[in-house]
C-alpha cells in the first residue's frame, strides 16, 4: 500500500515542479525582456522617474481592465489591507525608481552585479534593526557577495556614483519591502497576482507626485520630441514593451511567491540576474575586463553560498 501511495504522489510533485519550473522560466524571460527595452528607451528617453511611472501606470490599467471585464476576479479589500499595504508600496516604489534611476546611468550588468548583494542587505538589516542573528556561515557568505561586488565596482570601466547609488538603495528599499510583504500576505486573503496589482495601484499614487516634481511635464515633452525624432515612431513600442514586461514580470514573481518558499525566491532571483547580466552585455555589447567578469562571478557565488547557508 506504502508504495501505491508513494506512486500516487509522484504525478502531483512531478507537475508541482513542472508548474514552478515555468514561472521561473517565464519570470526570468519577461524580465530579461523587461531589462533591455527599458534600458533602450533609458538610452534615448533618460527621465527614469517618468519610465518608473509608466510601468506602474500600465501595470495598474491592465489589472483595472482585467477587474472590469471579469478576466480576473477583484480582490475583496479593505481598509485594514490598505493600511498594512502603505509600507511595502512605499519600499516598492523607493526600490523601482532606485534601480531605474541606476539603470539611467551605467550599464544594465552593472545594476544586476551591485543588485545580486541584495541578500547582504537583508542579513544586516535583519541583524542591526531587528536583533535577528543567524549561524556563522551565513555571515561568512557576505564576505564573498560584498566583496566581489566591490571588486565589480572598482573595475566598472564606466562607474558612475549615481548608478551604484541607486543600486545600492533599491537594495535597501527592497528588503523592507520583502519583510513588510511577509507581513501583509500572511493569511493570503489576496492572492499574489492581486496583491501585486494593488501594491501597483498604490505605488502609482505615491510615485506621480514625485516624478512631477523631480522631472515634469515640461522636460518629458522636449525629451520624448528628441527620442521620436532619434529612434522614429517605434520609440512608443519601447515604452509600452518596457512597461507591460515590468508589470509581467513582477506579477509572474508575486504569484510563485505563493507557491515557494522566500528562499527558493532568492534563489531564483539570483539566477535571474544571472540571465540578464549575461544577455545584456551581449545585446549592448557591454564592456567588461576579466577582473570585473570575476568580481561579479564571485559576488554570485557568494549568493548561493548564503542560500545554502541559510537552509
Ligand atoms: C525595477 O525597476 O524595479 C528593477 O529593475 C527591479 O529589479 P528586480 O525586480 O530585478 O529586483
Amino acid at each position: 500500500i506504502g508504495s501505491n501511495v508513494e506512486k500516487s504522489k509522484q504525478p502531483s510533485e512531478a507537475a508541482k515542479k513542472l508548474k514552478i519550473g515555468i514561472y521561473f522560466a517565464t519570470w526570468w524571460a519577461l524580465n530579461v525582456i523587461f531589462n533591455i527595452y527599458n534600458k533602450k528607451v533609458l538610452n534615448a528617453f533618460p527621465f527614469p522617474w517618468l519610465t518608473s511611472t509608466l510601468s506602474l501606470a500600465c501595470g495598474s490599467l491592465m489589472m483595472l481592465i482585467s477587474w472590469a471585464t471579469r478576466l480576473a476576479e477583484a480582490p475583496k479589500t479593505d481598509f485594514e489591507f490598505w493600511k498594512t499595504l502603505f509600507p511595502v508600496a512605499v519600499a516598492h516604489t523607493i526600490g523601482h525608481v532606485a534601480a531605474t534611476v541606476s539603470m539611467s546611468k551605467v550599464a544594465v550588468s552593472f545594476t544586476h552585479i551591485i543588485k545580486s548583494g541584495e541578500p547582504a542587505f537583508s542579513v544586516l538589516v535583519s541583524r542591526f534593526l531587528l536583533g535577528e542573528t543567524f549561524p556563522v556561515p551565513v555571515y561568512l557568505s557576505l564576505v564573498p557577495i560584498i566583496g566581489g561586488c566591490a571588486l565589480a565596482a572598482v573595475t566598472e570601466l564606466n562607474f558612475n556614483m549615481i548608478g551604484f547609488m541607486g543600486a545600492m538603495i533599491s537594495n535597501l528599499a527592497f528588503v523592507f519591502r520583502n519583510i513588510f510583504s511577509k507581513k501583509g500576505m500572511k493569511g493570503k486573503s489576496v492572492g499574489g497576482m492581486n496583491y501585486y496589482a494593488c501594491l501597483s495601484l498604490l505605488s502609482l499614487l505615491i510615485l506621480t507626485p514625485f516624478a512631477i516634481a523631480v522631472e515634469g511635464p515640461q522636460m518629458w515633452a522636449v525629451g520624448w520630441q528628441n527620442a521620436l525624432a532619434q529612434i522614429g515612431p517605434q520609440f512608443i513600442w519601447w515604452v509600452v514593451a518596457q512597461s507591460v514586461f515590468y508589470h509581467l514580470y513582477n506579477q509572474v514573481s508575486y504569484m510563485s511567491l505563493d507557491e515557494i518558499s522566500p528562499l527558493t525566491f532568492s534563489i531564483g532571483n539570483t539566477m535571474k540576474r544571472i540571465s540578464v547580466i549575461v544577455s545584456s552585455i551581449i545585446i549592448f555589447h557591454t564592456p567588461v575586463q576579466p577582473i570585473n567578469a570575476l568580481g561579479a562571478a564571485i559576488a554570485i557565488l557568494g549568493t548561493f553560498l548564503y542560500s545554502q547557508a541559510k537552509q
